[in-house]
């Protein structure tokens, strides 16, 4: 039975920071942050979204009264979930109004959680070839305001229906994983800023793709030749470009260009969002199929996961006929194409406005937010979502 993406869906924020403008208020070369880095625009999430509403806003375009009704497990990876306690997969599961009869959990390891969340899903599946799994990667990358990660913040989410006989891409049983206990990048509970190690973070991140890549080949006897595409996850789109170059000796020339060319088109979402840490990988996956229309199915695409602290996966699927029929490629140009730019100053003072801690009351002017699902206020600590839709 083959198992994997049924639907993939995507949202990020309405607004955005050109990054010109940000080296520019940090006194730095542009050509730093869109070349040397590899970004071009930063997602600004407004107060009225959270990593709940981003999640719920990327299934929603997605989800049909059918996949309400057959979605048995939600899955929420991400690191800025928004309880210590309850996951955000049952507050997703509530505003989708999904069937009651299903598991809600949440997923952490850093930006690989959504890959435990789809590796589960698959086991899940594979046992109830009835069921559908709704696997959704939020996250909001905060490092702050003047520090040497801010060039690779960003905000959305990913939306994922983990099916038997998929549309898009069946997923294949061979895989190779790495868990290294390290300090490169962590964000203590009491911080709603990551602390991190740049230089040590890109060279395990360089050091893990080496490692599970030598162990997929031995595991399934193939290489660089049997890809059509490799896409990775994206903490800035020069990252897995860095990580690809190292092994691109491995293939012929025809390889090397196949490969590098699709790496680039599997970087334009990201590179026009930034890091949204666990649906980065997954956004370049869309990125590729969205914006390469010469993909044939049958195809077989790698993906490399990686979330820091450190674990590191590299998997594979294979395309499905006609899967192009499946993608919302025109809602997500039109996403992209209605953000509103803000300049940096408004950009820093949404950054440091936050939700009070004291249990005191507010309300938000959603109507300046156009996304369905929104962050309404807050009251007696607890936060307040509004679908527009019901
Ligand atoms: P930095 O010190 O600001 O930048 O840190 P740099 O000095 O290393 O320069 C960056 C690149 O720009 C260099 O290119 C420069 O040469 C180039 P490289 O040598 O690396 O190819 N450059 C220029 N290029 C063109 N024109 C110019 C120019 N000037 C310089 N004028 C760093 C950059 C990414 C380290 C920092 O932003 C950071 O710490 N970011 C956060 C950590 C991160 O993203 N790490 C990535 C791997 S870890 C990971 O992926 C996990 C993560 O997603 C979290 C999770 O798992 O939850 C982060």
């Amino acid at each position: 039975m083959n198992i994997g993406i049924d639907k993939i869906g995507f949202y990020a924020p309405h607004l955005y920071v050109d990054m010109n403008n940000l080296a520019l208020a940090r006194n730095v070369e542009p050509a730093k942050f869109t070349i040397g880095i590899g970004q071009e625009k930063m997602s600004i999430a407004p107060i009225t979204q959270d990593p709940v509403t981003l999640a719920a806003n990327a299934a929603l375009e997605i989800l049909d009264e059918q996949d309400k009704e057959k979605i048995d497990f939600v899955i929420f990876g991400t690191e800025s979930g928004i309880d210590n306690s309850k996951s955000a997969g049952v507050y997703v599961h509530g505003l989708l109004g999904l069937n009651p009869h299903a598991r809600s959990v949440e997923l952490k390891q850093a930006c690989y959680g959504a890959t435990a969340a789809i590796q589960m899903a698959k086991g899940h599946v594979a046992l109830n070839p009835e069921s559908k799994v709704l696997v959704l990667a939020s996250d909001i990358a905060r490092y702050g305001l003047n520090t040497s990660g801010e060039s690779t913040q960003g905000a959305g989410a990913v939306a994922l229906v983990i099916s038997a006989d998929p549309k898009i891409l069946a997923l294949e049983d061979k895989s190779a994983y790495l868990t290294d206990d390290i300090m490169d990048f962590w964000r203590p509970i009491y911080s709603d800023k990551a602390f991190v190690d740049g230089k040590f973070s890109n060279e395990q991140y360089i050091l893990f793709f080496q490692k599970v890549w030598e162990s997929y080949k031995s595991k399934s006897g193939l290489g660089l030749a049997d890809f059509e595409a490799i896409c990775y996850h994206l903490p800035y789109t020069k990252m897995g470009l860095k990580a690809l170059r190292t092994v691109l000796e491995q293939g012929t020339e025809k390889d090397q260009e196949r490969l590098v060319e699709n790496y680039q088109i599997s970087t334009t979402y990201n590179r026009n969002v930034g890091n949204i840490y666990t649906g980065s990988l997954y956004l370049s996956l869309l990125s590729l199929l969205e914006l390469n229309e010469n993909l044939q199915a049958g195809s077989r695409i790698g993906l490399f996961s990686y979330g820091s602290g450190a674990v590191g996966e590299f998997f594979t699927g294979i395309l499905q006929p006609n899967y192009r029929e499946h993608l919302h490629v025109d809602y997500h140009k039109q996403l992209f194409d209605t953000r509103t730019e803000v300049s940096v100053p408004e950009y820093e003072e949404i950054f440091e406005k936050t939700l009070p801690i004291d249990g005191s009351t507010v309300e938000f002017d959603i109507d300046s937010d156009p996304a369905t699902i929104c962050l309404s206020g807050m009251k007696d600590n607890m936060r307040l979502y509004i679908n527009k839709h019901n």
